[in-house]
């Protein structure tokens, strides 16, 4: 199959991870998580004791690190500066803080700059916020992916209590989900917004497998 890219955006919790790791499998793509970069920034400002508000001091750290993303069958690795922090960007201190540190312009320009470097050879799925608007505008297929606050929050929380790492109700996860929409949609650089090219996608009643079958058969008009 001739390569392509495809960008999913969309709010937290939507499954846009899943869904773009499941599809860049069955197409043979290399799936990114550019959330991922944006969290392993934000590990390396807690790691250096920095406040996400001490910006010139974190915008600087982020150009000195190195941030690795390493595909693998379940996805993808991460690790800054040689150390794996594929489960440490996971947390909820890492959670509560990522959306102020991606509301940085330089930081955003920095990591941008890379996710279009990777988007270059073609044949990648990358989820994000912003992937369809700024990072691939010219991307052969763009999905907004969504589904409902509570939808989303319960996915979460069964996701986490699965994995053994709930530690929120899921009010509080409702909670946090809405604050993150809320601050993605409405920073001064690059909010979260649909493309006016990309198909809207509502998962709130579909299964991972509906999603993922949908956007699969969306592929074969780009083949
Ligand atoms: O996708 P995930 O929830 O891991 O992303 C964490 C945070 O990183 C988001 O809430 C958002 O603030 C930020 N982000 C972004 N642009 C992207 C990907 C993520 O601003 N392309």
């Amino acid at each position: 199959m001739d390569k392509f890219n495809i960008a999913i955006d969309g709010p937290a919790g939507a499954g846009k991870s899943t869904i773009a790791r499941l599809v860049a499998g069955a197409l043979g793509f290399v799936y990114v998580d550019t959330g991922a970069m944006y969290r392993a920034v934000t590990w390396k400002v807690q790691q250096e004791g920095l406040s996400p508000d001490q910006e010139s001091e974190v915008i600087a750290l982020a150009n000195r690190m190195r941030i690795e993303l390493v595909p693998t069958a379940e996805g993808q690795q991460v690790y800054v500066d040689g150390v794996d922090v594929t489960k440490a960007i996971r947390t909820i201190a890492i959670t509560d803080h990522v959306s102020q540190i991606a509301s940085i312009g330089a930081i955003r320009e920095l990591l941008v700059a890379m996710q279009k470097q990777m988007a270059v050879s073609k044949g990648i799925v990358m989820d994000g916020r912003d992937i369809g608007t700024h990072v691939i505008p010219d991307a052969e297929l763009k999905i907004f992916l969504t589904a409902s606050v509570s939808e989303r929050a319960e996915r979460r929380f069964k996701e986490m209590q699965s994995s053994g790492t709930c530690t929120m109700t899921l009010e509080e996860l409702a909670q946090d989900i809405a604050r993150r929409d809320q601050l993605d949609q409405n920073r001064e650089i690059s909010p979260l917004r649909r493309a006016d090219d990309a198909i809207l996608m509502d998962s709130t009643s579909m299964t991972i497998n509906e999603v993922v079958d949908e956007i699969l058969g969306l592929c074969k008009s780009k083949v």
